[in-house]
């Protein structure tokens, strides 16, 4: 089921190909070695796209692409040297008419002329009118958002307008490893069905397009008009300076603000997150400051001018930088009592090593952030997912119904560019509804739910289970074989007078996860050290741990399996975690048994994806 579609016509919606080299390789492209490491390309045809043929093992090209003679922007591509792993596509069309040399600088290794004029490069460039994004990928999710090629890190600037949920995306169009950030864009009406948009930022002569907001100034405060959406993101150049970007159609394209950057720090700062604070009639805005292990917070009448009242940091999670930070009020246990939470993702440090997104509960005054204390008067560090594959999650600005809904980049900084797929690297986590509950410690905890929209995905229940008893003889149900597998358990087990309850997903290769309910220690783990393909990095293999957040030995699951993820959200989003897999096939069972004591399955649903 191909439920991400694309508004892109077939020409602009260019892939990652395989196998597009042919004979006519070189028609209408003439190429001068110029030196060892420096190769002209002259583009004499007229189509829309020039294939760029690449090799993932290799080190970056510089492609300095000349019009008229005039630079008009650099990208960096992993060129072919011995063998081309996929293409990806350089839109010729803005420059129609005009002449077109791209100015290559290679760092191959080679040490003649004659010896550099082999790399596969410059046989495999090709010219094309038509391009091919069928999906090459087993792991490629099927309902969690993925850009139909290329590399995708942070989720940025997401807001809702006119019924649409508009969601960008660190994005790199030149290949499936970090690099040439740019915003991708797409948009949903459903946080289900994504349609692909033109990329929406390209990098401008202050660097590139790191992670950042939006904002609906409805109250014209920037002079931009009261329909604008202003973004605000990082430019990455060798310093890390703020960039102010406004859009007059919804969010396609923007408009770079003459007078950028807005703020300039001496040392790393980025992912500016705004809001309009309605009570101080001013905006806040928040800004990491990586190294140094705090939230600035500046305030702006207009977002142009900021000043900058407090920082907010020096504790919690520490290790590593801070980054992607969000701040916004939510009820409390669903009373018209209101609490702030202050995200700060943090890389490396988190939980279970690498990336993760840790969050403080509070205050804001309009002017500082103030974190609540325990009971011993320590701030304590509190984490959103207890998986590893949880990162760079905020909110969308304006949501609907007061709805606090958020999402995070489904991979880990520690093997995100090694994960064994190619023509795109990475999916976002499904979308989750926040809010606020008061736990048995006397602690405010975020919890997490799967936002309501996902309900519509489930199909009619493959297997439907009541009142059970479960022993150390495992009850094993089949899941789902439609589709890849992936489909939606939802479980409630009653430990009774168990101690240990395991849940396992395995298929006939022998790959499995397995999930064990500790219930003295009000702990669920998830083991993903035989789940499949686990080698490409020595930090996959891993057991993951969650506090349950329950006090009467039942827990409630629902677990979402998508070709390559799963994420458990436990009793009513109190706990969640998101885990990458790689099974050589999808997993055909789930066995649920008891290790002492008889336990008792209330109920379990497992629905196929509609
Ligand atoms: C977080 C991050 C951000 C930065 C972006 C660059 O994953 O490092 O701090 O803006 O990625 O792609």
């Amino acid at each position: 089921m191909n439920i991400i579609k694309s508004s892109l016509t077939a020409a602009m919606m260019l892939g990652a190909i395989a196998g597009a080299a042919g004979a006519s390789t070189t028609e209408g492209i003439e190429i001068d070695h110029l030196g060892v490491n420096n190769t002209l390309v002259r583009i004499k045809g007229e189509s829309k796209y020039l294939l760029l043929p690449v090799q993932e093992s290799n080190d970056d090209a510089q492609v300095n692409v000349l019009v008229d003679g005039n630079l008009d922007r650099t990208i960096n591509v992993r060129l072919a040297k011995s063998k081309v792993d996929y293409y990806v596509p350089f839109d010729l069309t803005p420059y129609r008419g005009r002449n077109i040399v791209m100015n290559i600088v290679t760092s191959q290794g080679r040490t003649s002329v004659r010896e550099a004029k082999d790399d596969a490069c410059w046989k495999n460039l090709t010219l094309s009118d038509t391009l091919d994004t069928t999906n090459r990928e087993k792991y490629r999710p099927v309902y969690h958002h993925t850009p139909s090629y290329g590399w995708m890190n942070d989720p940025n600037g997401m807001f809702y307008k006119d019924g649409v949920w508009h969601l960008y995306y660190q994005y790199n169009p030149y290949g499936s490893k970090w690099q040439n950030m740019s915003w991708g864009h797409s948009t949903s009406k459903d946080l289900i069905h994504w349609t692909h948009e033109p990329i929406a930022i390209e990098p401008t002569g202050l660097g590139t397009v790191f992670s950042g907001s939006c904002a609906l100034d409805t109250t014209d405060s920037a002079g931009f008009g009261s329909d604008a959406v202003i973004g605000m993101y990082t430019s990455a150049g060798v310093s890390q300076t703020q960039s102010l970007v406004w859009s007059k159609d919804n969010g396609r394209t923007f408009e770079f603000y003459p007078s950028n950057p807005v703020i300039t720090l001496e040392s790393e700062a980025r992912d500016p997150n705004m809001f309009w604070d309605a009570k101080a009639g001013q905006w806040v805005l928040v800004l990491a400051h990586a190294l140094d292990h705090e939230m600035l917070i500046f305030t702006s009448p207009d977002m142009k001018d900021w000043t900058l009242r407090s920082s907010f940091g020096k504790v919690g999670a520490q290790d590593g930088v801070w980054e992607c930070p969000d701040l916004f009020k939510l009820k409390v246990d669903g009373t018209d009592k209101e609490k702030w939470v202050l995200i700060c993702n943090l890389n490396p440090g988190g939980i279970f090593g690498g990336s993760a997104t840790q969050y403080f509960v509070g205050d804001f005054d309009g002017n500082t952030f103030k974190a609540d204390t325990d009971a011993a008067g320590n701030i304590p560090v509190k984490w959103m997912d207890f998986g590893k594959d949880h990162y760079a999650t905020v909110s969308w600005s304006d949501a609907p119904d007061n709805r606090r809904t958020a999402i995070g980049w489904m991979s880990n900084w520690q093997y995100a560019g090694e994960v064994p797929t190619m023509q795109f690297r990475s999916a976002n986590t499904l979308p989750r509804d926040l809010s606020l509950f008061t736990a048995s410690d006397g602690e405010l905890y975020l919890a997490s739910t799967p936002s309501p929209e996902m309900k519509a995905l489930r199909g009619t229940p493959t297997v439907s289970v009541r009142n059970t008893d479960i022993r150390k003889k495992a009850v094993s149900c089949p899941l789902p074989a439609a589709n890849g597998g992936v489909c939606e358990i939802l479980v409630d087990v009653n430990a009774r007078k168990s101690s240990k309850i395991n849940l396992t997903l395995a298929n006939n290769a022998g790959e499995k996860v397995v999930m064990l309910y500790d219930v003295a220690a009000h702990t669920l783990s998830f083991d993903r050290r035989e789940s499949g393909i686990v080698d490409f990095s020595q930090d996959f293999p891993a057991v993951t741990v969650a506090p349950t957040f329950e006090e009467n030995g039942k827990i409630s699951l629902r677990i979402f399996i998508d070709k390559s993820s799963i994420e458990v959200f436990g009793n009513d989003g109190r706990f969640a975690m998101t885990n990458l897999v790689f099974p050589e096939n999808p997993y055909t069972s789930l066995s649920i048994s008891s290790t002492v004591g008889n336990a008792r399955i209330d109920n379990l649903k497992i629905y196929p994806i509609k």
